[in-house]
């Protein structure tokens, strides 16, 4: 397996991804309308690897084009980031949602059956287990209702995965369900672009502590964890992007039909509090915040279960919450720099 299409490889998790890719001996094709990424982040890739890789500034949704460049660049695996991604949207746009995440995701099984491509690796989220009733969350806790049409598309994008392998005699399919992926490459020539506000913890801390937003405000310090405020799983995005080289290399041993889910985390969890604290300690800068309400719809605690990823992939994260904290800070002074 030598040729992996990557759509959405101009976005956050898709551009590391290239890289690690490359380092890896692969060649990545890339694919991306640019709906939430810019030229910018194909300049970083390029600088990061002294070279261009292919780049089609397209929509995943048109199967007839991704026939075309599965074909013509002898694509042996394929890489889904492409999707809509922020659960707030989502309640408001649900149409856009759908339409984007489920058809896209129609699109491509139908172009690469057309085509004969056995390996995918799906984008799939911890979103998918809602809020869990033990922890740490292994593949085993249930999937509960999702609280977002986003979230809804992921479910839904795992089921119809599912189905199409078991169907299929040649798909053999993993979906990766990431916890909260933070930090850029150590370059900081590549990272997360987040339009408009952020909504989530980290773009939001590293814009507050350059000035560009007012005070964080912590979303509630009164529940039931030792500080009072919210546990997540923050996953460095390097490690995040090496789990798919260890992906590709695993479902590239399976057998056609196979299909199956992986979280794709630290093991640990951290509380926003614990954040801000490692934050002013790696950078040395003070982080302007203050406590406020609960954010509707938050999960309390969620940390991941990582025993299958390190048995199945052999992979497990080796950065520390503290290097995903710098790198998020270097690459948001790297941003600063060039405005
Ligand atoms: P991102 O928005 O940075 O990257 C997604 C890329 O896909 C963007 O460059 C966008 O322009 C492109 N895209 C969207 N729809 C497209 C379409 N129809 N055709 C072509 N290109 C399209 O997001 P990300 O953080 O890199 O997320 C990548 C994937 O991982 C997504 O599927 C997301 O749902 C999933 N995910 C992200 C997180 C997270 O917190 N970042 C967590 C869990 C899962
Ligand atoms: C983390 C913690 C907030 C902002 C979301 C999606 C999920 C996944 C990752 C894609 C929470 C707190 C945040 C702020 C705060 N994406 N916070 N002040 O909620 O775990 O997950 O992104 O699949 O689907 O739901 O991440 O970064 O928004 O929040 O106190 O200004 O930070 O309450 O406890 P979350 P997040």
């Amino acid at each position: 397996m030598k040729n992996i299409l990557v759509t959405g490889g101009a976005g956050f998790i898709g551009s590391h991804t290239v890289v690690e890719l490359v380092g890896a001996g692969y060649n990545p094709v890339i694919i991306d309308n640019f709906s939430n990424s810019e030229q910018a982040m194909l300049d970083g890739i390029e600088k990061i690897l002294e070279f261009k890789p292919k780049f089609y500034e397209h929509d995943c949704r048109d199967t007839e084009f991704l026939k075309k460049i599965l074909h013509e660049d002898s694509i042996d695996g394929v890489i889904h980031f492409a999707a809509l991604k922020s659960v707030g949207d989502s309640l408001k746009l649900p149409l856009a949602y759908y339409q984007n995440n489920i058809l896209g995701l129609l699109s491509l099984l139908e172009a690469m059956e057309a085509c004969s491509i056995s390996n995918l690796i799906f984008s799939s989220s911890a979103t998918v287990y809602g809020e869990p009733d033990t922890l740490p969350i292994t593949e085993e806790s249930p999937l509960k209702t999702a609280t977002s049409p986003y979230g809804v598309t992921k479910q839904m994008g795992e089921q119809i995965i599912a189905d199409v392998s078991q169907a299929s005699k040649t798909l053999r399919s993993l979906s990766l369900r990431y916890f909260n992926p933070i930090g850029a490459h150590e370059s900081a020539l590549i990272g997360e672009l987040p339009k408009g506000t952020p909504a989530n913890l980290i773009p939001f801390l590293t814009q507050a502590v350059a000035g560009l937003r007012g005070e964080l405000v912590v979303h509630g310090n009164d529940y039931p964890t030792p500080d009072g405020s919210c546990i997540r799983d923050y996953i460095h995005i390097v490690d995040l992007a090496k789990a798919h080289i260890k992906g590709l290399e695993f479902i590239d041993t399976q057998s056609p039909s196979f299909y199956d889910t992986c979280n794709i985390g630290t093991g640990k969890g951290a509380s926003v509090l614990d954040v801000l604290k490692t934050f002013e300690s790696v950078t040395g800068k003070k982080v302007p915040y203050k406590i406020g309400p609960r954010r509707d719809g938050d999960i309390i605690q969620s940390y991941a279960g990582v025993e299958k990823a390190r048995k199945i992939l052999g992979w497990e994260a080796e950065k520390s919450l503290g290097d995903g904290l710098a790198d998020a800070w270097h690459w948001q002074e790297s941003l600063a720099n060039r405005a």
